[in-house]
């Protein structure tokens, strides 16, 4: 179905702005920025939901938002890999930003109530999961058993570890279930990809719904594992990132078929997917 651009603000072009007040290293090449305008937040977001993140004189990218704290700020954990994005990784606390949204339909987070939630991610991936993950937490006796399996090249890849190892494991009828790609020392935990993990952990199927993001391959076997333990289309959500310039419906970039990610996604379940041209 297709919803409207979420953009609460005049002309949705326009981006708020906005003060970096902190910057959390999470692995050598990821940072978690927490912003925050003269009000507070700029505008109020579901899980899964994104926006358009501005530097001044450099340029403009999408990232999910990775968790809105109350009125107080937004987070933002972002790869560097270009232009902009290593010019972020550069900017200090008290840095000014332009921030433009919320965009997308975010993750059903209604229809996902009274089901038990499996949560796959892979890298970068756990940063849209994390919104909907730390929302289940915020709202948890409306979610059954929550299950989170999570993989990284290595130790030192992995994003926000002090929740992976810390916070997440201690909250009620949680199990979390990391993996790094190769053995290291120092490492106990389970080596190998997330789709082999998946298949040997096996979770039941029964009244369950699997949230999946990733890079492109880690989604593309994790679908095919799902759907070998008996996983139906629509147990199965995950989250698209295709290129966006204008992030509301106008240009045309981000379109599969007559779908527009922007507006129509970024979150669909399996089901909605196999009606589109295979191109995700
Ligand atoms: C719906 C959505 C959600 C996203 N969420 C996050 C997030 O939470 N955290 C995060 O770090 N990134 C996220 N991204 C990706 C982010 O938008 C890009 O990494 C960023 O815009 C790259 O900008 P740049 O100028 O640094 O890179 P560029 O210099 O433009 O490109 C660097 C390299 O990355 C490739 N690239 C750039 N953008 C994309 C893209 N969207 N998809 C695939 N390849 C791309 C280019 O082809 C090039 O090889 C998201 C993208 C979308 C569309
Ligand atoms: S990003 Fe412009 S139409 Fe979707």
């Amino acid at each position: 179905m297709r919803v409207s651009n979420n953009c609460n603000c005049e002309n949705p072009l326009v981006p708020s702005v906005v003060e970096v007040k902190d910057i959390v290293d999470e692995t050598p090449d990821v940072k978690t920025f927490y912003v925050t305008g003269e009000n507070g937040v700029p505008f109020n977001v579901m899980p899964g939901q994104l926006a358009m993140v501005s530097l001044m004189n450099i340029g403009e990218g999408m990232f999910s938002i990775s968790w809105q704290e109350q009125n107080d700020h937004l987070q933002f954990a972002i790869k560097s890999v270009g232009l902009m994005t290593d010019e972020l990784h550069r900017i200090e606390v008290g840095q000014k930003l332009g921030v433009r949204g919320p965009y997308g339909n975010g993750f059903p987070v209604e229809e996902c109530k009274g089901k038990d939630m499996l949560f796959i991610g892979g890298g970068i991936g756990l940063a849209p999961l994390r919104s909907f993950i730390k929302y289940c937490f915020k709202n948890r006796e409306d979610y059954g058993k929550i299950d989170i399996l999570y993989g990284s090249r290595s130790y030192a890849d992995l994003c926000f570890k002090d929740e992976l190892f810390d916070k997440w494991p201690k909250e009620e009828n949680t199990d979390v279930h990391v993996t790094i790609d190769n053995p290291e020392e120092g490492w106990s935990g389970n080596v190998g990809f997330v789709p082999a993990y998946l298949e040997n952990l096996n979770p039941d199927p029964k009244n369950k719904i699997a949230v999946v993001c990733g890079p492109p391959i880690m989604i593309k076997f994790v679908l095919e594992s799902l759907e070998k333990m008996g996983y139906s289309d629509e147990q199965v959500i995950t989250t698209l990132e295709m290129r966006m310039k204008c992030g509301i419906g106008k240009c045309g970039r981000c379109n599969i078929g007559s779908e527009f990610i922007c507006l129509d996604g970024p979150v669909f379940n399996l089901a909605q997917l196999r009606n589109l041209p295979p191109e995700w």
